[in-house]
């Protein structure tokens, strides 16, 4: 069964919203893991616009799954996961601009710098994992540099608009997902997923963990996190 890393940045996000100390992502972290988190994840972002570096040392020293560190591959970051020592780093695209990380990170055009930094995060025993688009050369790539792990970014698939459009995503993330998988890669899966869009995912074995992080939380405010954790464990179990 694949597991579950839950993406807690949006707990954060409304905190931020008034500069206040609540809601604690580091709470709704523990809380995550009471519903059956396999992990949890966080995107310590260059503006802080919502995971501060507080945020990150505490969930460091409690978080009991393992902690996933999302992060851009700049000099500041590296010293970050080297310093803290998260479980998994992701390696994302990040731009200031945008309002959630938009596509995977173009591996192809960066090989040389990107190697380097996965050389060195893995010198500190932290495995690394790469933020990728479903594209085989970009997943053929990956491994060339070094790469434990992939994750597929679902997003064109989740958010596609017609019914068309998204099974010609949904059909190139499958590729990706098998072909990452053939090349001993491990495979996650990532963005955009809800608690409907979950199901698509039936007997994608190959598939280790998903990273849920919008609708989770969103689900949270009405239901609180145990329980929005709890059912999306539930959906992924009858994957
Ligand atoms: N995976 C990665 C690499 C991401 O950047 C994000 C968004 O922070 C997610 C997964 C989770 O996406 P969502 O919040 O849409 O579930």
């Amino acid at each position: 069964m694949a597991g579950l890393a839950v993406n807690v940045d949006h707990v954060a996000t409304l905190r931020e919203a008034r500069k206040a100390v609540y809601p604690d992502p580091v709470s709704a972290a523990l809380l995550a893991e009471l519903g059956g988190a396999d992990g949890i994840v966080v995107h310590l972002r260059e503006d802080r616009r919502h995971i501060q570096d507080r945020d990150l040392q505490i969930l460091r020293n409690v978080v009991q799954t393992k902690l996933i560190l999302e992060m851009a591959q700049t000099p500041e970051m590296i010293k970050t996961a080297i310093d803290i020592k998260p479980d998994l780093v992701t390696l994302v695209p990040e731009k200031r601009q945008e309002l959630t990380t938009e596509g995977g990170l173009d591996i192809i055009s960066n090989a040389k710098d990107l190697s380097e930094s996965v050389k060195k995060i893995q010198e500190s025993n932290i495995p690394v994992s790469i933020f990728i688009d479903p594209d085989l050369m970009q997943i053929e790539i990956a491994k060339k540099i070094g790469a434990n792990m992939v994750e597929i970014h679902t997003g064109s698939f989740c958010d596609a608009k017609s019914d068309i459009n998204k099974q010609e995503n949904f059909d190139k993330i499958v590729k990706a997902i098998k072909f990452a998988n053939s090349l001993k890669l491990f495979v996650n899966a990532g963005h955009g997923i809800c608690y409907k869009t979950i199901k698509a995912f039936k007997g994608l074995h190959e598939i280790k963990e998903f990273s849920i992080g919008h609708s989770i939380i969103a689900r949270s405010v009405l239901v609180g996190i145990t329980q929005a954790v709890k059912e999306m464990v539930e959906l992924i179990r009858e994957l």
